[in-house]
């Protein structure tokens, strides 16, 4: 399969937009990236400064201008503010498969916003783009990430003993996956 983002796919759901990151993001790019909290299951360098995440912003976009990741920001109807990222990244087009990835502001937690962007981008990769399967790697501790990828019809294919070096530790992974044809097995959130 081939996959083209020269024109950014805007896509929306129920409550929620799903458009590209742009610098007018720096600030809530800043305030996920930067929390331990919200970093404490994701192996990637915290934002320690504006400059940082204008960084990661640019990072994002050269990768999809190589057709190579795709991330959205996740804003509430009609409005502007980023309240969430959600994306694939590591596309494999010669597998038809990516890796999802996802966070939300605290403040945004436990309203069912990712389960509703999950089924929005899961439609659309297998859908339009033409994925066969999704994938998204865990930290074990995960609990709510692991509630949220069960209840999007992902089903747990493994675990992966220390294959993950990170400040000075090797950590395991669960790999959870959803195929094409789990999907017709989804409910309506
Ligand atoms: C994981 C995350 C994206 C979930 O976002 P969200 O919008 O709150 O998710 P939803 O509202 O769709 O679903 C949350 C589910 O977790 C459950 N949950 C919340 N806290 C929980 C806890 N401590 N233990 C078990 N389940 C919990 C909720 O009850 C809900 O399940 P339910 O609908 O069956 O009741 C969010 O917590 C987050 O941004 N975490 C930090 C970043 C992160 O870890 N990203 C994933 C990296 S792989």
């Amino acid at each position: 399969m081939t996959v083209d983002f020269e024109t950014f796919p805007v896509l929306s759901s129920g409550r929620l937009e799903f458009r590209e990151l742009s610098l007018l993001d720096v600030n809530e790019i800043f305030e996920l990236r930067s929390d331990p909290e919200l970093m404490k299951y994701i192996p990637r360098p915290m934002v320690n400064c504006k400059q940082d995440a204008i960084d990661h912003i640019e990072q994002i976009h050269s990768l999809t201008a190589r057709n190579e990741a795709i991330n959205w920001a996740i804003t509430e109807i009609g409005q502007s503010k980023l309240i969430g990222t959600i994306g694939f990244y590591r596309i494999k087009p010669e597998d038809f498969r990516a890796e999802l990835g996802y966070m939300i502001l605290g403040e945004y937690h436990n309203k069912g916003f990712i389960t509703e962007s999950i089924r929005t981008v899961i439609q659309y990769a297998f859908y339009t783009l033409g994925f066969n399967s999704i994938e998204a790697l865990i930290d074990p501790e995960n609990i709510v990430s692991a509630r949220v990828l069960r209840k999007n019809g992902f089903e747990r294919d493994g675990h992966i003993r220390e294959n993950v070096f990170w400040e000075g530790k090797f950590l395991d992974t669960e790999v959870f996956t959803i195929l094409k044809k789990d999907l017709k097995k989804l409910s309506t959130p």
